[in-house]
């Protein structure tokens, strides 16, 4: 597509294309023209009708009605409709130049046109763009696998869990019934018969908390049973007791409708704000609060430690605040982080409610 305001220069430019085998889709004479055309395109797109293939490239001069007004129709079409958008430009000033590079164009062709700068930018633009649409794919695909990963491995842990704390749990405590009916049976004057039992019943009590641990570890009972308020809860009361670092929580938020998955991604990410609390911060209190709001749920983890840094917050490496991120990134969630030098760290997630009843 060309969308050039002087029809000749327009025509002119058909030819140029038609001469190196390209076929110009449509001209328009104004950018209107130019973004009604592409959304017309677009509609029959979504019908599925044949006649809505969309122009591989758009030409678009940088000075239309007004200068500068083919940049902002160039943004426009790069962004609603996704199609690579080269140039044509007729001054090099400076200011145009800089608005143009902001919209991340495929390339620039300089009036008064050559043959050869249109062979060489559009097949450099039509390699450029086909690049970037790989690389997103790439990113998408990767993305999805991480997604999958997570909740293959959630799976696991619950299946696991569950084992764990019905069945194990279950036979180690016939076990310990067992050893009572022993002790109780056993003559008296047996002594060292007596203490091995009482031994092996001390035993099996450790093997029974171990056991409870490992599968709490895995994925607590509690966030499948009773859901996330009372799970968020349970684990503030158990992060308290082991690291000794006082948590004060505060829940606005009513009936907890929220499904599985988001509960439990909302749960993981708060472990692993807690784990990282525990491990960098330094800190000797933490906030939490959980609060409901029309448009969206809002989880915040606050503490008075050394405060993240901004490298460490965008450090690639930062696997665990990128899994965050990751977990809430399906239903369009955000994670923000915030750190101030020795007053704290916030980890704020936000997790959109228009889709919670999806
Ligand atoms: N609450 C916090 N206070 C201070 N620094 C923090 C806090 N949370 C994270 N950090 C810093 O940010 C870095 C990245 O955190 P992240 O959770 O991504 O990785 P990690 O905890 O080091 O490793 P893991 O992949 O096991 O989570 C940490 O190494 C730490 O330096
Ligand atoms: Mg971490």
């Amino acid at each position: 597509m060309v969308v050039e305001e002087e029809k000749t220069a327009a025509l002119d430019i058909q030819k140029i294309l038609q001469n190196l085998g390209h076929t110009v889709t449509s001209i328009a004479l104004s950018g209107e023209e130019a973004l009604k055309e592409l959304a017309r395109l677009e509609k029959l797109k979504n019908l599925k009708s044949l006649d809505g293939d969309k122009p591989d490239l758009v030409l678009i001069d940088t000075d239309l009605l007004d200068k500068g007004e083919g940049i902002e129709v160039a943004h426009k079409i790069r962004t609603l409709f996704d199609i690579p958008v080269v140039y044509l430009i007729d001054s090099t000033d400076e200011t145009t130049l800089e608005l143009a590079r902001a919209t991340e164009p495929f390339g620039y062709i300089l009036k008064p046109f050559e043959e050869k700068e249109f062979l060489t930018t559009i097949e450099m633009a039509s390699h450029k763009h086909t690049i970037d649409r790989k690389l997103i794919e790439s990113h998408e695909q990767l993305r999805n696998l991480s997604l999958h990963l997570q909740s293959v491995r959630e799976g696991e842990s619950t299946r696991i869990a569950r084992v764990v704390h019905d069945e194990l749990a279950h036979l180690l405590t016939a076990l310990k019934m067992d050893l009572s009916w022993l002790y109780k049976r056993l003559p008296k004057g047996q002594k060292p018969l007596l203490d091995q039992t009482k031994s092996m019943s001390k035993l099996t009590d450790m093997i029974i908390k171990s056991v409870q641990r490992i599968s709490l570890e895995l994925r607590p009972v509690i966030l499948d049973d009773l859901g996330l308020v009372p799970a968020i809860e349970w684990q503030a009361q158990e992060f308290e007791g082991r690291t000794n670092i006082k948590c004060e929580i505060t829940i606005d938020c009513g009936d907890n409708n929220l499904d599985q998955d988001r509960s439990t991604a909302l749960f993981r990410i708060f472990q692993e704000a807690l784990t990282n609390v525990a491990r960098h911060a330094n800190a000797t209190k933490i906030k939490v609060s959980l609060k409901e709001r029309p448009d969206k749920l809002l989880l915040k983890i606050e503490d008075n430690g050394r405060g993240i840094t901004e490298e460490q917050i965008s450090d690639p490496k930062s696997f665990g605040l990128f899994g965050m991120r990751e977990r809430v990134y399906p239903w369009g969630g955000e994670v923000e982080i915030k750190g101030l030098s020795n007053k704290g760290t916030t980890v704020t997630v936000i997790l959109p409610a228009t889709l919670n009843h999806d």
